[in-house]
């Protein structure tokens, strides 16, 4: 097989090279697990080397960075496609080949320090030495989002039957709800659709009883060696329900930062296993919060998706995390604590803490997309106003039907000025994306994932950088 290395000027430049990380004209990926477009620009022009601030969660590089070191994770996990090998045995080859891999292994580390670097920075450690410490820490943490404990630790019971609120209102408010609640699932499918393979990571080796009793939560996450109740195989009934594809990273295009940055930061942890304190708290606190989580993310789709919803994988987990939670609580978390004692202590801290940012800063990125993406009317109108304004330098293009499709994000609000043909905008996953045409100008606030195609045999766009902050 031959590998593209000649003339690019860094090993990022020749991983994304290859044919797998390359745009197709598709907008679903569906039916090839190796096929992960990265940028549809070259990435030969962003700079990875100093890290990317909590002020750059949602940019451009770290969208890049996102991409490369998710499938940099994956390629040391064993996907094949539901159709058989058959259909795609020259992407297999390319994904676990030794030349890429060796460029995976050459860039990697210089990504995870590009992209998490900023939580040395954002994230402070409260200062919790003592078992007794950490215990009151955990407890008050986990009571402080609505997790209820008690004094013994027990993670009593989930309320299925509160109102919707924070995100899950949002969605179910949305105008188009349904698309709203697939960006909500699509995320989850980052993960839950290879569920705990980051986890199995950690099996391996020899570190006492933690290791055994990570076993069984990774037991039960894996059905007990029955498919049918694989967490993953009933994510996918979940999905199949409402009419979502259940192919690996069909949706490839429509991961937000956020929920590649907080997927990859497990994968980083149990890739290196000095993370494995830090994972091992941080798995211990998410354990606890999907109890309730997975409660509400139920009744937020039975109110989006009425009867048709198999809501099975979100009964299983408001049910299983009751266990999990205390299970992780009492064997991972104070199990190390105990085993290692104030050495190790902060380094669990700082998982939760890891973990309380990630959460924060995903939330606020997905609701900032789709309060946008159900807004494009609104966002063409703001755009049109805006662009007698914004007329320094423009990036002038011109798409076709069936061109490379991809998604980005600007790190600045742009506005997209469409001067000639028609184009549909993706803000999220839908068959019903939004129609802009010649003299229309779409705002699209930095940060916000979208993807174009173009209707017309040729489209044009300028797409105008916004002094300041229009809004
Ligand atoms: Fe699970
Ligand atoms: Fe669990």
């Amino acid at each position: 097989m031959t590998i593209t290395t000649t003339g690019l000027g860094s090993p990022i430049e020749a991983y994304c090279a290859q044919r797998i990380f390359q745009p197709g004209p598709e907008v679903y990926i569906v039916g090839n697990p190796y096929h992960r477009p990265v940028s549809a620009a070259g990435v030969g022009a962003l700079d990875f080397s100093s890290p990317a601030t909590e002020a750059e969660f949602l940019s451009q590089r770290q969208l890049v960075a996102g991409r490369i070191l998710c499938n940099a994770y994956e390629s040391d996990m064993i996907l094949l496609p539901e159709a058989g090998l058959a259909t795609a045995k020259g992407d297999f080859d390319l994904f676990y080949d030794d030349e890429v891999r060796r460029l995976r292994d050459t860039i990697r580390p210089g990504l995870e320090r590009f992209a998490y670097s900023f939580l040395d920075t954002s994230v402070t450690v409260p200062p919790v030495r003592t078992i007794e410490e950490l215990q009151a820490y955990f407890l008050g943490e986990v009571g402080g989002v609505g997790a209820p404990a008690d004094h013994t630790g027990n993670n009593p019971e989930v309320d299925t039957a509160r109102p919707l609120s924070g995100t899950m209102r949002a969605i179910a408010e949305c105008k188009h709800a349904e698309e709203a609640a697939g960006l909500h699932l699509i995320q989850l499918a980052l993960d839950a659709l290879t569920e705990a393979s980051a986890m199995a990571r950690n099996l391996g080796g020899s570190y006492g009883v933690v290791q055994s009793e990570l076993f069984k939560i990774f037991n039960d996450e894996f059905g007990y060696g029955l498919y049918p109740a694989k967490h993953s195989t009933i994510f996918k009934g979940m999905l199949a329900s409402v009419g979502l594809r259940t192919d690996l990273h069909a949706y490839w295009n429509f991961y937000l930062n956020s929920s590649l940055i907080g997927v990859n930061y497990f994968n980083w942890l149990t890739e290196d296993h000095r993370g494995m304190f830090r994972y091992m708290a941080a798995v211990t606190y998410l354990e606890w919060l999907f109890a309730q989580g997975f409660a509400d993310t139920g009744a937020m789709l039975r109110a989006v998706y009425g009867d048709r919803v198999d809501t099975k994988y979100c009964d299983e987990h408001a049910h299983i995390d009751i266990h999990h939670g205390r299970m992780t609580y009492e064997n991972l978390l104070l199990g190390l604590a105990r085993a290692h004692g104030e050495l190790v202590i902060p380094e669990l801290v700082r998982g939760i803490e890891d973990t309380k940012l990630l959460l924060r800063l995903g939330d606020e990125d997905f609701r900032a997309q789709i309060r946008w993406a159900d807004t494009l009317d609104e966002h063409t109108r703001l755009g049109a106003s805006l662009v007698t304004s914004t007329l320094d330098d423009a990036d002038a293009a011109t798409l076709r039907p069936g061109d490379p499709f991809t998604t980005r994000v600007y790190d600045a609000d742009r506005v997209i000025d469409v001067t000639d043909g028609e184009l549909d905008v993706y803000a999220w996953a839908t068959e019903r994306p939004h129609r802009i045409g010649k003299g229309d100008a779409l705002l699209v606030p930095r940060g916000r994932l979208h993807g174009l195609t173009a209707v017309s045999a040729s489209a044009s766009v300028a797409v105008r950088t916004l002094e300041g902050n229009p809004r």
